[in-house]
This record gives structure tokens, C-alpha cells and sequence, in this order.
């Protein structure tokens, strides 16, 4: 598979995204009740900037992503006591049910199969298993510079049915962040982060 984060990776802890992922982390713990006892997992974890602020509030997390550079600046991070377990590759590696947390952070959209991903995430999690995905509203494809991605951000209607299909009840789609950025020079477009937060029924 390739690695299309491996040119990213070395960079990824800037100021920038650690501010992004600081900004879901905050919303997140103010919205949910995490528990000591939980087990989560989080898709797209890249470098860890969001599963390792959670951790402390966990029993344990698997972090999953499918690049293998950004994964290495995670490990590079670990002290070695953490309860981590790291999977690389897509979320479909992870086989045991046993999750009662899911998270994400602008991962989504780098997802082909999101319905294929959501009945797996079934097939993963505990009954009343909470899953938090944040990332962008439908966007015109300038975010990622009009290079192909999977998806444009979301309609988070859509991206709800999907998850009620699925087998997930979802409890509320609220934007939590506006990132405004200069994708074409002089022009700055507000692109808005979403959150979504679904349980497992
Ligand atoms: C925009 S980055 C976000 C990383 C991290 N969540 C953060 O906020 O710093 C997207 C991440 O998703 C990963 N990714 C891309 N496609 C994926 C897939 N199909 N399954 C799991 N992870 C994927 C990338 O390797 C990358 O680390």
C-alpha cells in the first residue's frame, strides 16, 4: 500500500496541527464521559497528537493507521509503560471485539469504504461503545488542493445514515472549529470541523 503520509510524517507535530488536535481533544472530553475502564481505538492515528492526550483518561488504546512513517513518529514518542497496542494498516486488521471507545480526527475522509469501515466497527465494539469522529464538512475539494481524496468532507446527514444503517446511534453532529485557511493565494475559505458522536446499540 502506499504511503501517502511517509513525506509527511517528520513534520506532522507542528504548532499547527497540535493546536487542531488539542481543539478536538478539549471538545471531546467536555462532551464525553470517558471511563478509566474503557478500551479505545482510534482510526488514522498518525503520530498519536489525539490518542495519546486520551490515554490518561483510558484503560488502553489501539492506535490504527495505515502509514507506517507516522506510526514511527508515534513509536518514537512511547516511553514503553503505555497500554498501546499499534496496528498499521486499515481498521479491518483489528479482529477482536473488544473496543467500548472509537475515535477520530480528520481521518475520515481518507477512508474509501466508510459503510465497509462502520459495519466493521460494529463487528468490533461493545454494545454501548461510544465513537467520536471528527472532520470537515463538504468542502469543494480545495482543502486538499483539489488532489483526488476519498471523500470532499461530509455531509453529516448522510454520514449519519450511514452510521444508523450500521447498527450506531447517532447522538449529534455539532460543528466544533472553523480552520481558515489560504488554499489558493489571497483567497481564504472557512472549512468547518465537525463532530459526530454515535452509540453503538
Ligand atoms: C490528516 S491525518 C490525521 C492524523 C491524526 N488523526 C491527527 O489528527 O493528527 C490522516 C491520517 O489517516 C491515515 N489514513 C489514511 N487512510 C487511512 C485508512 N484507510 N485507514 C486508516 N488510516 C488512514 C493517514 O495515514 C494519516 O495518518
Amino acid at each position: 500500500m502506499t504511503d501517502n503520509f511517509a513525506h509527511r510524517a517528520a513534520d506532522w507535530d507542528n504548532p499547527s496541527k497540535i493546536n487542531m488536535t488539542t481543539i478536538f481533544v478539549s471538545k471531546l472530553v467536555d462532551k464525553i464521559a470517558l471511563q478509566k475502564n474503557w478500551r479505545g481505538l482510534e482510526i488514522g492515528a498518525g503520530t498519536g497528537l489525539v490518542g495519546l492526550q486520551l490515554l490518561p483518561y483510558l484503560q488502553s488504546v489501539v492506535f490504527e493507521d495505515t502509514s507506517a512513517a507516522m506510526l514511527g513518529i508515534l513509536k518514537q514518542k512511547l516511553k514503553g509503560d503505555e497500554v498501546v497496542e499499534i496496528v498499521e494498516g486499515e481498521v479491518f486488521e483489528y479482529q477482536k471485539q473488544d473496543v467500548d471507545f472509537v475515535f477520530s480526527c480528520m481521518a475520515f475522509h481518507h477512508i474509501p469504504d466508510i459503510e465497509k469501515t462502520l459495519e466493521h466497527l460494529y463487528q468490533i465494539t461493545n454494545s454501548g461503545a461510544t465513537i467520536v469522529v471528527g472532520d470537515i464538512r463538504t468542502e469543494d475539494g480545495s482543502f486538499h488542493h483539489f488532489e483526488p481524496i476519498p471523500h470532499k468532507g461530509f455531509d453529516t446527514a448522510e454520514l449519519s445514515e450511514k452510521f444508523e444503517k450500521a447498527g450506531f446511534k447517532v447522538l449529534s453532529t455539532e460543528t466544533y472549529n472553523v480552520l481558515n485557511r489560504e488554499r489558493t493565494p489571497g483567497v481564504f475559505t472557512d472549512y468547518e470541523q465537525f463532530m459526530l458522536v454515535a452509540e453503538r446499540r
